[in-house]
């Protein structure tokens, strides 16, 4: 709660601007995904719960990283830093977001599992001792990679990797890289620190040991949970954080109440919302800001996606939905594909081998079998037969279909589209519909069926084939 009294004292401020060429990636390090967000999604978002003001350096593909915090987190302050010369030029170049505030949060936009508590601790640390510089160290048995902390009788200090003598490598307890810092005190040590060093860096673990030396009042605090302040410099790195994120996703997932056949084989991205009572199966993806409601069950391999699912519905296997709604109690799949802000209501059903797009189908209506519905309003209780194709495109435009409610659309009927079908309306099979049906009608356009008596009797006595017919073989 001390954190809540302060927070107007204090500014957080993300590192996100170096090039991350340990990645070897076109990609931006802060932008590689961890689920299916990028990895300064995850600062970002603690910083949000714990309502500190946030600010951002950025630096490599500045226009990026940029636009993509103002989409997901509009309002967060920017602050370019045009050569990445070390994490103590960047905290320097943003000084005038942070030197009219009592503090300044320090953190890099590459530990994604810090959680808002672990924040909140140091806060409440710093501000008690009445501390010049408070940061967080954990032990790792691999510290490759990381600052080692130095810690010679009065003295504190951070040595970095390459600068690190071999007995100094061995050192387990490492730098975190969050800290928090009495501004006043931050802007003198940073004006104190040269790029004399193995990578001709401005270093901010430089500060550190700067105000150790002049002010005394400098706590690297062992972090009892290593795991939140593990670093990713590499892909390998990635791959095994995203896995950490993913598994945390799913364990608060089980917490609530939501029933997962294999938590391992189950991603979830940390925008989505997944009501308890829910069961999921196996190898299911439920990615970007998806809602799942209460009683819905998800089969395997189905891929939902920006898609609210409304309660009581039931997802069979190898569903793919995006950027859609499906209302409450329907039934879809297994093999089909809605997409393009479709609306499924209530009780509708798309069935097998069906494609959905940019299309409402309305409550209670069938779609059981092998179509494509595009550009299409479909109304209540109507069934649309197997085959049926909606003709949306004539070349250069995408055409709308209109049919009403109580329609019987028959098997393999071509609906050209634009069309409008009115209530009641049926298509006998195999039509090609190219104008308006009115309601209560029957609309048939299909060549009208002739039967030649005798006509297999004549062949058979032609034929010379094997088993008399004729070129059998
Ligand atoms: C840094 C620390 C190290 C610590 C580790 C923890 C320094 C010198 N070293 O090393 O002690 O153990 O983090 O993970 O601080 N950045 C910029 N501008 C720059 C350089 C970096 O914005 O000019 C940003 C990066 O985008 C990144 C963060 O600062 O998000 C940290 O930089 P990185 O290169 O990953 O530092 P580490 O080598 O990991
Ligand atoms: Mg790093």
């Amino acid at each position: 709660m001390i954190l809540l009294e302060v927070k107007k004292e204090i500014l957080a401020l993300v590192l996100g601007g170096g090039r991350g060429t340990r990645m070897k990636s076109r990609t931006a390090k802060v932008l590689q995904p961890v689920i299916d967000v990028p990895m300064l999604f995850y600062p970002l978002e603690e910083l949000k719960r714990s309502e500190l003001t946030a600010a951002v350096v950025v630096g490599h593909q500045e226009e990026t990283v940029r636009s993509y915090i103002e989409k997901d987190f509009p309002g967060t302050i920017t602050v370019t830093q045009e050569q990445q010369l070390g994490t103590g030029h960047a905290v320097s170049v943003a000084r005038e977001t942070w030197q009219e505030y009592e503090h300044v949060l320090v953190m890099p936009g590459d530990i994604p599992l810090l959680k808002e508590d672990t924040i909140r601790s140091l806060v409440k640390e710093h501000i008690k001792k009445k501390n010049v510089c408070t940061f967080l160290t954990f032990k790792t048995e691999d510290p490759t990679g990381y600052g080692r902390i130095l810690r010679d009788g009065p003295f504190l200090r951070i040595v970095e990797e390459s600068d690190a003598s071999d007995s100094e490598k061995l050192v387990t307890e490492v730098n975190s890289g969050a800290y928090l810092f009495r501004t006043d005190a931050l802007l003198k040590a940073l004006s104190k620190i040269d790029n004399t060093n193995s990578q001709n860096e401005f270093y901010l673990t430089d500060t550190v040991s700067a105000l150790h030396r002049d002010y005394g009042k400098v706590s690297a605090r062992l972090c009892d949970d290593p795991e939140q302040l593990q670093g990713v410099n590499s892909s390998s790195q990635l791959a095994e954080i995203s896995g950490k994120v993913r598994k945390r996703i799913i364990e608060k997932m089980l917490d609530k109440g939501v029933k997962i056949a294999d938590p391992e084989t189950v991603h979830v991205s940390p925008k989505a919302e997944v009501e308890e009572d829910v069961y999921i199966e196996p190898f299911v993806q439920i990615m970007g800001s998806s809602y799942i409601g209460r009683g819905t069950t998800i089969g395997s391999f189905s891929q939902i996606k920006n898609t609210s699912v409304g309660a009581d519905s039931n997802i069979l296997n190898h569903a793919i939905v995006h950027d859609s709604f499906l209302k409450e109690n329907v039934t879809i799949g297994p093999f089909c594909y809605i997409r393009n802000s479709s609306t499924i209501e209530k009780e509708a059903y798309i069935g097998k081998f069906v494609e959905v797009k940019k299309s409402n189908v309305g409550k209670n209506s069938k779609v059981p079998h092998l179509s494509y519905i595009g550009d299409a309003e479909i109304g209540e209780d109507t069934n649309i037969g197997a085959g049926t194709i909606t003709c949306n495109y004539d070349g250069q435009n995408k055409n709308r279909t209109k049919i009403g409610n109580n329609c019987f659309i028959g098997s393999d009927t071509m609906l050209v589209a634009p069309v409008n079908l009115e209530d009641r309306s049926f298509t006998a099979a195999g039509s090609v519909i190219t104008s308006d049906v009115p309601e209560d009608a029957m609309a048939v356009a299909r060549a009208k069926q002739r039967n030649i008596e005798g006509w297999t009797t004549r062949m058979l006595k032609k034929g010379k084939g094997k088993n008399g017919k004729k070129g059998a073989n």
